[in-house]
C-alpha cells in the first residue's frame, strides 16, 4: 500500500514509519511521497536520506486554502496514495479535501482527545494540571482534532515535568503506536461506522 506522509517539522514520527514500515520489505507499505508545507524542515532530510520523493507545498504560494489543498490532492493522486498520514503536519484541510479522502486521512495528536485539541496540547495539558495525558490517532474530519478515534495511549504526567520532558515521553508512545495503526489500516483491519472505529486485531498484539 502506498502512503503519503505530511510533515511540518522535525519528523521523528516520519522516521519511525520509515524504519518500521517503509524499510521493512515484508510490511507491504511504501512511503510514495513526503509532503511538507515548509521548506528546510528536518523531516525532508530524513526522507531524502532514504530515497523517498519529497515535495514542498506552501500555503502562501496559493490564492486560498482550497487551492493549497488542491495542490496537495494532485500529488496524492499522482503518487497513487491510498492513505494520507499526517505526522506533525500543522495545517488544517478544508472540507472538499476531507470529503474526497474521507476515512483515508489519519492524524496523530499528543493528548487524549477530546481533551486539549489544537496547536499547543502539551503546554495546555501541563497548564491545566492533568495527571495523565497521552496520544490519540484519529481519522481527520472537517473540524480541529474531532475525527473518529482509532487508538489512544496514556502517559502519566510527573510533577516536575517540563513541556519538553512530557512531550519526549509522549513521543515514545507515538513512535510505538503510529506504525501499528498504519499496518492495521493496510491490512483492512480498521472499520469505521460514523464516529465508531473498530479494530479486527488488538494493537497490542502486533
Ligand atoms: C508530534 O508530537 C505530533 O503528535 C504533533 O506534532 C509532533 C510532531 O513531531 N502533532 C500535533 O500537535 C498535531 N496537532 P515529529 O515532527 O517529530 O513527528
Amino acid at each position: 500500500m502506498k502512503i503519503a506522509v505530511l510533515v511540518s517539522g522535525s519528523g521523528t514520527n516520519l522516521q519511525t514509519i520509515i524504519d518500521k514500515l517503509h524499510n521493512d520489505t515484508t510490511s507491504g507499505i511504501e512511503i510514495a511521497v513526503v509532503i511538507s508545507d515548509r521548506k528546510k524542515v528536518y523531516a525532508l532530510n530524513r526522507a531524502k536520506q532514504n530515497g523517498i520523493p519529497t515535495k514542498v507545498v506552501r500555503a502562501q504560494d496559493y490564492e486560498d486554502r482550497v487551492a493549497f489543498d488542491q495542490a496537495i490532492s494532485l500529488l496524492i493522486d499522482e503518487f497513487a496514495v491510498e492513505l494520507i498520514v499526517l505526522a506533525g503536519f500543522m495545517k488544517l484541510f478544508q472540507s472538499p479535501f476531507v470529503k474526497k479522502y474521507r476515512n483515508r486521512i489519519i492524524n496523530i495528536h499528543p493528548s487524549i482527545l477530546p481533551a486539549f485539541p489544537g496547536a499547543t496540547p502539551v503546554a495546555d495539558s501541563l497548564a491545566y494540571g492533568v495527571k495523565v495525558t497521552g496520544v490519540t490517532v484519529h481519522f481527520v474530519d472537517e473540524n480541529v482534532d474531532t475525527g473518529p478515534i482509532i487508538a489512544q495511549r496514556v502517559v502519566p504526567v510527573n510533577d516536575t515535568d517540563t513541556e519538553e520532558d512530557l512531550h519526549d515521553r509522549i513521543q515514545i508512545e507515538e513512535h510505538n503506536l503510529y506504525p501499528k495503526v498504519i499496518k492495521l489500516f493496510a491490512q483492512g483491519k480498521i472499520q469505521v461506522s460514523g464516529r465508531m472505529v473498530s479494530l479486527s486485531d488488538s494493537i497490542s498484539d502486533l
